[in-house]
């Protein structure tokens, strides 16, 4: 959505809400790239992957990707939910395919962090927890330990975020993926927030990306950086390969549109090596927004990524603060539980790169009344 999106109505407002910061819908040639494919393939996926295969943008798209990435192959999906479930569903499942051909992950256990995201708590929703599931405390590699040495002898696969976009927590990655190799298990980390803003080394968190990249899948979402619709998974060629079988996300539903993947391709390729100062500039406008908030002694979350939220704790004080802001033009979600923890809502803030100064001085403005009307 366009940062002056609507609300469902003609008033317009100013929105904080959407993912999509980059906003890079509204360039011509990504407008060019999506409207090329569209005539090329149109727009309708037309059916499953497995049934009618995919096409050239969705081979250049997850080669792009997968390179990025570091890995040997990427699979795509219909979103990143889809991809989460697809995972779960491949690693955790028994299937007897026909004669000879069978996949066997009755034995596999998996350990959570805590705060992981709804999409993985669902894809893992029937695995019994104490027997299958295990869950560690939020980026605690201390408590990561203590699960992984009472597992000890199981087949086990990690999975946590790089980033999570409620208070912006990065992940001690290098760590995590460290005793992921020490204790012999799979690491899954889902970067569907990071994916394409950070890891080069003149930006924040360079260090914690470096061990993502160790990790032996990534998953990214689409819906974010670059802002589109569509979810990947990249990992070890064998593996990859194997998930467009035993996923199931690719074989019961549609995949990813064609001219989706061919402005992914086009988009990674623009930020990773074309046009990485597009990010550079995002992220300075964050850094500086972030300042100003503070400034007006805003409740923020600690953690400088481009993930910023009000805490505000109670769920129905929150709802009252989105309606209040909303009464002002603007509009940033409350996010409670189950997106929040129980009693640890936030109204979530993403500043969008074509936010207007006036815009983004008029949310600091209105915050700064609710703050000195003690609201927040
Ligand atoms: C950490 C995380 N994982 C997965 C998803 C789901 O991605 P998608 O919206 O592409 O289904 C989200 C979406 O917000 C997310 O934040």
């Amino acid at each position: 959505m366009i940062p002056g999106a609507v609300h469902g109505t003609d008033e317009l407002i100013t929105n904080f809400a959407s993912v999509n910061f980059l906003n890079l819908q509204r360039r011509a040639d990504v407008m060019d790239c999506l409207v090329d494919a569209t005539r090329q393939y149109g727009l309708g996926s037309g059916g499953t992957r497995v049934i009618q295969g995919i096409t050239p943008a969705h081979v250049d798209m997850e080669q792009t990707v997968a390179r990025y990435l570091n890995k040997e192959a990427a699979i795509s999906f219909a979103t990143g939910t889809v991809a989460n479930i697809g995972f779960i569903n491949a690693m955790a499942g028994t299937q007897q395919f026909m004669q000879g051909l069978a996949m066997v992950n009755r034995d596999v256990v998996f350990v959570y962090d805590r705060d992981a995201h709804w999409s993985l708590w669902k894809a893992a929703e029937g695995l019994k927890f104490g027997e299958r599931l295990f869950s560690f405390q939020h980026n605690s590699v201390e408590s990561l330990e203590e699960v992984l040495r009472k597992l000890r002898g199981k087949r086990v696969v990690v999975v946590f975020e790089s980033v999570y976009s409620i208070d912006g927590t990065v992940a001690p990655m290098h760590e995590l993926v460290d005793l992921c190799e020490r204790y012999g298990a799979l690491s899954y980390v889902d970067d569907a927030n990071g994916f394409l803003v950070y890891g080069p080394p003149n930006r924040n968190f360079h260090v914690e990306y470096e061990g993502m990249l160790r990790a032996t899948f990534i998953m990214v979402s689409m819906k974010k950086a670059v802002g589109l619709e569509g979810g990947l998974i990249a990992g070890p060629k064998d593996a990859i390969d194997s998930f467009e079988l035993i996923s199931g996300a690719s074989s019961f539903t549609a995949g990813v549109l064609a001219p989706a993947a061919a402005g992914t391709a086009y988009i990674t390729r623009l930020l990773a090596y074309e046009e990485p100062q597009i990010v550079d500039d995002y992220l300075a406008k964050v850094a500086d927004f972030r300042s100003r908030l503070l400034d007006v002694e805003l409740p923020i979350t600690d953690t400088a990524t481009c993930f910023t939220s009000v805490v505000v704790g109670d769920e129905a004080k929150c709802v009252e603060l989105y309606n209040a802001y909303l009464e002002q033009g603007i509009r940033v979600p409350p996010y409670l539980y189950p997106a929040a923890r129980r009693g640890g809502a936030v109204l979530r803030i993403i500043l969008n790169a074509g936010h207007t100064e006036e815009q983004i001085e008029h949310f600091i403005e209105v915050s700064k009344n609710f703050r000195d009307q003690k609201m927040l």
